[in-house]
């Protein structure tokens, strides 16, 4: 256990078989992962993320219909031919750049949506006796630090288990997997308790989980009894609550912004917040949120007048 835990963090897996239903119709004939935040799918932040916080072995858990992931991160030879005879290296660059090395990603397939829980323990060969980190790209960190590079400098120094933690308003614990700990105001809260998708009146806090994990493989031999939980399904939250008080368990208040955006007005926010947020956008992004604002002013005000 000690041995796994004092690793380093080199694996992250990517559960990406989700249908997306909460995006239809965009979702009908499209991986969700491939929803676009200004000109990035959200599954390439995912990626880069990862590779700021030094992970050098990615894990796709992906399903039927999603071979435009696959797509992204290989070589478009007819796109590239085209751009070089047209004399166009900054876009082959845009096209290229972020891909890892060759041999650096695996895909293996989820063949029922049988749970979150159930999509990790999907890549558990893959994984091996390492500590993993697990990462969602429906959750986008907009920060300074990359999340998961805060994650891997706080969890070599914590060992253990270590997931990104965000106070949400309590009317809204039913969505996420919410903490039980004795100092929920610390930076790494240490965790006693875990529930997944609790009610607003039997949540232990309202310390909830985002979609950022490091940890140990022991999760694998819980995920194997694959149990069912909250919504009749194969939780993770459930599996890693069972390593509580056998090894280190914390929760870090991560510095930054997260959107969800697997739903519209988390992927909304997320659009305006990441425009703003790069120089070469920020102009152009910053006049059309002016506008609009001032559009819907003056709609109030002309309602007003009649
Ligand atoms: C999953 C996890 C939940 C976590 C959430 C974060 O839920 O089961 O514990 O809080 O991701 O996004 P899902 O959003 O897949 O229902």
């Amino acid at each position: 256990m000690a041995s796994s835990a004092s690793k380093p963090v080199r694996t992250a897996v990517f559960p990406v078989a989700g249908l997306g239903t909460r995006f239809l119709p965009a979702t009908k004939a499209m991986a969700k992962e491939m929803l676009t935040v200004v000109d990035k799918p959200l599954i390439q932040y995912a990626v880069e993320e990862a590779a700021a916080a030094g992970i050098e072995r990615f894990i796709f858990v992906t399903g039927r219909g999603k071979q435009a992931i696959e797509d992204h991160f290989d070589l478009a030879y007819e796109l590239q031919a085209t751009l070089k005879a047209r004399g166009k290296e900054a876009a082959i660059a845009e096209a290229t750049d972020f891909l890892p090395p060759p041999g650096a990603i695996a895909y293996v397939r989820q063949r029922e949506a049988l749970g979150l829980g159930h999509a990790v323990w999907c890549a558990r060969r893959l994984v091996g006796d390492e500590p993993f980190a697990v990462l969602s790209p429906d959750d986008l960190v907009l920060s300074a630090t990359p999340c998961l590079k805060q994650l891997a400098d706080a969890q070599a120094g914590l060992g253990g288990n270590l997931v990104a933690v965000m106070d949400v308003p309590r009317d809204q614990t039913n969505r996420y997997g919410v903490l039980d700990t004795p100092d929920p105001e610390s930076r790494t809260p240490r965790v006693e308790g875990l529930v997944e998708k609790p009610a607003p009146e039997a949540a232990p806090s309202t310390l909830s989980i985002i979609g950022r994990y490091i940890l140990t493989p022991e999760v694998f031999a819980e995920l194997d009894r694959h149990e069912r939980g909250a919504g009749g399904e194969i939780q993770l939250t459930d599996a890693m609550a069972k390593l509580i008080g056998r090894q280190p368990f914390h929760g870090l208040r991560f510095e930054g912004e997260r959107f969800d955006c697997g739903t519209k007005d988390g992927w909304l926010a997320a659009n305006i917040a990441f425009s703003l947020a790069r120089s070469d956008r920020r102009e152009a992004a910053a006049e059309i949120v002016r506008r609009a604002a001032a559009g819907l002013s003056g709609d109030a005000e002309g309602r007003g007048d009649s």
